[in-house]
């Protein structure tokens, strides 16, 4: 079978860490005896096509996108442009029109690379932070310069929204996902005490879906408790599941604990099947490193083994996953996680581990 993939590599390192990725893909594929193949179609979209156009993406772009079986993101963003006008002039535009509403984001610790936690070296840590993505506190709603407010006293509102069916789904995605893990557990963050209408809602849905999964333990915890249970017991957690800005938050810092936010992997989907999901490094486009070789590609290539997966291609996803670890094993590390090592050079080792 052929894949269609949609490589939008976009701003700053986000080239050079969909490159790296592409080519783990390719060499799979070709060592694949036929069995699959992947088909690219590159768009030149990001901050650079907004200089020369004033649009982000084309006018058509979802159109476009939407035959596709899946999108290969990078990173966007550029100083030339402001964050909120590339942010959602592109991946919130692909984000929310494609419905991707769970965000997927392991945080998984390489052998090799010391944790600043220190239980890194001996203690194999890894859970997954599932991301509501298509509500929440980026739900886009509210607005500037509200009525009757002179120069000064400007007045803006920045709302969340919460739904019940948005809740739900992606409570269910999460149970579902524990379900498939060795620790069954799915820990459910809010700041419900403070935010007492949408993360109440979110309280009660939990409860509601958690009693349709007795063999999965349970926890609600408040989103400052859990940043320091990321620290501190990480070894409590399997699942988490939380708002769109609260995960956001979360899976930042699980990547940072795991050595670097170059590492993580994220997966934007839509379960439903019914547009082309997305995947995606976590990290942004690194205007500091972009453009001289440095970036760490792991990222995006764990991010393309969850498009494996994706595609039901679990063995292969598996095995890159696997030429990862045995990568920074060996001590082959770019110089955000302490090496010496280019974005080639890694990627030449992840080709060779394969
Ligand atoms: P960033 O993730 O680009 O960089 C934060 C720090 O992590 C920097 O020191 C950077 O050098 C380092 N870093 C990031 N990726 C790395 C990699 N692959 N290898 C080695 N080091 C890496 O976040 P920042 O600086 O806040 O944002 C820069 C731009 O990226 C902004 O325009 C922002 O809006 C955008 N952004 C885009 C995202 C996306 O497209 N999904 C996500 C986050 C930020
Ligand atoms: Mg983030």
């Amino acid at each position: 079978r052929t894949f269609r993939i949609a490589a939008i590599p976009a701003d700053g390192v986000g080239t050079e860490v969909v490159a790296a990725g592409r080519a783990v893909l390719d060499a799979l594929a070709a060592g694949s005896s036929g069995r699959f193949a992947f088909d690219w179609t590159d768009f030149p979209w990001g901050c650079g096509y907004y200089e020369k156009t004033g649009r982000m993406m084309d006018e058509d772009g979802l159109e476009v996108l939407q035959d596709f079986d899946a999108l290969y993101f990078g990173a966007v963003g550029w100083p030339s442009v402001p964050d909120h006008v590339s942010l959602w002039g592109l991946r919130l535009r692909i984000c929310q029109n494609f419905d991707q509403w769970a965000n997927v984001r392991p945080v998984h610790f390489h052998p090799g690379i010391t944790s600043p936690l220190r239980k890194a070296d001996d203690t194999p840590l890894d859970w997954v932070v599932v991301r509501e993505n298509s509500e929440g506190e980026y739900a886009g709603l509210g607005g500037r310069n509200l009525a009757g407010r002179g120069p000064g006293n400007e007045v803006a509102l920045q709302t969340s929204l919460f739904t019940e069916k948005g809740c739900e789904r992606i409570m269910r995605f999460a149970f579902d996902l524990a379900r498939e893990r060795d620790r069954k557990k799915v820990s459910s963050v809010t700041k419900s005490n403070a935010q007492q209408h949408g993360m109440v809602l979110w309280d009660e849905v939990f409860e509601r879906v958690a009693a349709d999964y007795p063999d999965v333990e349970t926890e609600s915890v408040l989103v400052d408790a859990m940043s320091a249970t990321f620290v501190l017991h990480p070894e409590d957690l399997s699942v988490v599941v939380a708002s769109n800005l609260n995960a956001d938050i979360l899976s930042d810092l699980g990547s940072a604990l795991a050595g670097s936010l170059g590492l993580a992997a994220s997966a934007n989907l839509n379960p439903d099947h019914r547009f082309p999901s997305m995947f995606e490094p976590v990290h942004g486009s690194a205007p500091d490193i972009a453009g001289r070789g440095l970036a760490n590609p792991i990222g995006a290539i764990g991010s393309a083994a969850l498009m494996l997966d994706h595609f039901g291609l679990e063995e292969e996803a598996t095995r890159v996953r696997k030429a990862l670890d045995a990568t920074t094993g060996s001590g082959l590390l770019t110089p955000d996680v302490g090496g010496t090592a280019t974005t080639d050079q890694v990627v030449a080792a992840v080709l060779d581990n394969l």
